[in-house]
């Protein structure tokens, strides 16, 4: 080899040398705000590079699935816990007993349980609905109490709902509607709803963007994804259901066959940590963390003033099932004219 290929050769192995060292890939499935946020300080504070892809829960799935014989992704952070569930049934998440486990609530512990230790709960919020207050003052319409409300035809073209295909939020609420009237009722109801949807976006929170912005009165959304509209001046309020309500296990898998192991290991212990999960808060995102000594913000929803069905995670986050649902989505509902 000459001296030239030489240099370069060495060149190419200290640089692939300190990205095995020092760089993690990370699809990230909350909000970018939280997301630059993570990266910025762990970089800061440890000198390991995050690669970010910011992608909503179902898609997120589908990139670990179409990468699946060449991983790229070290760590998928955040998202609704029913796909990552699907991805560990999928064999496409690696088994990883955290020594924190026992540092977190009940309801995160059970989610890594249910996948075989190949998932966390690292949230959880409840779902419910969002409303532009004066949006529904011009329009005269009441606020809507309950999920049989939003079927009023007085609501048509003025409620929006995330895609389940692409959005873990809108996902949610069609297993949670399955669960609550059986899923013939539901996708009865499923279609009274369509056709009062004046839109279904691809990410789970552009529906309470859309309601801040006064260009629907009504979504569906997680509660914990209002508070930062609001503060921002936004006319937003948000409402939980009276019949009842899901809410989602927010989770993190380790990905199999991830380049940097390592380092995914050890941003998933920092994820875990009670200083590193008040940067959710911080980016104005209110979920509740999973770690038992993480201060609570009093933006996060409280949970005990929510009436919450018992969410069979294990059965609407298997593969088969979530698969189906959403396909019957597709069929019997999406394509119908609205
Ligand atoms: C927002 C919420 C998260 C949720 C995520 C799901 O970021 O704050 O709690 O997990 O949406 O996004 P998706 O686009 O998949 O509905």
């Amino acid at each position: 080899m000459n001296k030239k290929l030489l240099v370069a050769a060495a060149l190419v192995g200290l640089a692939t040398g300190a990205s095995a060292q020092g760089t993690v890939n990370v699809i990230c499935s909350v909000q970018a705000d939280w997301c630059n946020m993570i990266a910025t300080v762990y970089a800061r504070t440890t000198g390991v590079k995050i690669n970010l892809a910011l992608k909503g829960s179902g898609e997120a799935l589908a990139q670990l699935i179409a990468e699946k014989d060449n991983p790229k992704t070290d760590v998928w952070f955040g998202g609704t816990g029913d796909p990552h569930l699907q991805a560990a049934e999928m064999g496409l998440t690696l088994e990883y007993k955290s020594p924190s486990l026992p540092q977190l609530y009940p309801w995160a512990q059970q989610q890594a349980q249910q996948s075989g230790y190949k998932t966390v709960g690292v949230y959880s919020g409840p779902l419910g609905f969002g409303y532009n207050t004066e949006l529904l003052k011009k329009k005269k319409l009441d606020v809507p109490r309950s999920w049989a409300d939003l079927l009023k035809p007085e609501y048509k073209g003025d409620i929006q709902v995330a895609n389940p295909a692409s959005s873990g939020t809108a996902y949610t609420m069609i297993a949670t509607l399955v669960q609550m009237m059986g899923e013939d009722k539901a996708f009865e109801y499923l279609k009274g709803l369509h056709r009062n949807v004046g839109q279904y976006t691809r990410s789970g929170t552009g529906p309470i963007k859309a309601v801040a912005r006064g260009e629907t009165a009504v979504s569906i959304s997680f509660v914990h994804d209002a508070p930062q509209e609001k503060m921002q001046g936004f006319p937003v309020e948000t409402v939980t259901p009276s019949e009842g309500t899901g809410a989602e296990i927010g989770s993190m898998s380790i990905i199999k066959g991830a380049r940097n192991l390592e380092q995914a290991k050890k941003f998933y212990e920092w994820a875990l940590t009670p200083q590193a999960q008040t940067f959710g808060a911080a980016a104005k995102q209110y979920q509740l963390p999973s770690n038992k000594a993480t201060a609570v913000d009093p933006n996060v929803p409280d949970f005990k003033k929510i009436k919450l069905i018992n969410y069979d995670y294990a059965k609407y986050g298997a593969s088969a099932e979530r698969r189906r649902l959403i396909a019957r989505w597709e069929k019997d509902v999406n394509s119908l004219p609205r």
